[in-house]
């Protein structure tokens, strides 16, 4: 399987004194099983959040990965997710958790009262081994309605997101229809 964690250690020069805004749009919005100095909620510009990556890690098996979101590039799109201020060395734990074809960009944000800071983000890109890709949003949820894995059922990983996004105030017309596909499927 692919593993991103190493590549993730050489990828950015941190001082281990320097605490360093992580911007999260997926679980990393509603499980924050980390140690952080503050939580904003925030957004970023000119990217989109798509149930596009494969897990085989958390919410699926190598045999069966199921589908988790990561970030496509969206001239003028913004989304919103959640920033924590946290220490260098809390990635030795998030670069494991988020091992499964996920690197770690820089990328401007803004908080939700205006100001702006620069943060790192994951995002899984189309050239790597776990990627899914497009697929139409009925599909999406008929394949999260079966997947599962060590973290649990790809079910609750998309309650959970949908969940959080409306408690932020964030309209993401992408993830309410599929979780209203899915939804829709337990009839
Ligand atoms: C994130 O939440 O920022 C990355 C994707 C995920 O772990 O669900």
């Amino acid at each position: 399987m692919l593993n991103t964690a190493d590549e993730n250690r050489r990828r950015h020069d941190l001082h281990p004194d320097h605490p360093v805004w992580l911007f999260g749009y997926g679980s990393l919005i509603y499980k924050a099983d980390f140690p952080y100095l503050a939580r904003r909620p925030a957004s970023i510009t000119g990217w989109a959040r798509r149930f596009w990556q494969g897990s085989h890690d958390h919410r699926g098996t190598p045999d069966k990965p199921g589908r988790v979101v990561t970030l496509i590039e969206a001239p003028g799109m913004v989304c919103a997710g959640m920033a924590y201020r946290i220490t260098p060395d809390v990635f030795e734990h998030l670069d494991h958790r988020e091992k499964n074809g996920y690197l770690r960009f820089r990328t401007p944000l803004t908080f939700a009262d205006g100001d702006l800071a620069d943060g790192l983000v994951y995002i899984a890109t189309e050239d790597n081994a776990a990627f899914l890709g497009q697929a139409d949003e009925q599909a999406i949820a008929e394949h999260i309605a079966r997947s599962e894995g060590p973290s649990g059922s790809n079910r609750d990983y998309l309650l959970h997101l949908a969940k959080a996004l409306r408690e932020l105030g964030a309209l993401d017309e992408h993830v309410f229809r599929i979780e209203q596909f899915l939804l829709a499927g337990n009839d």
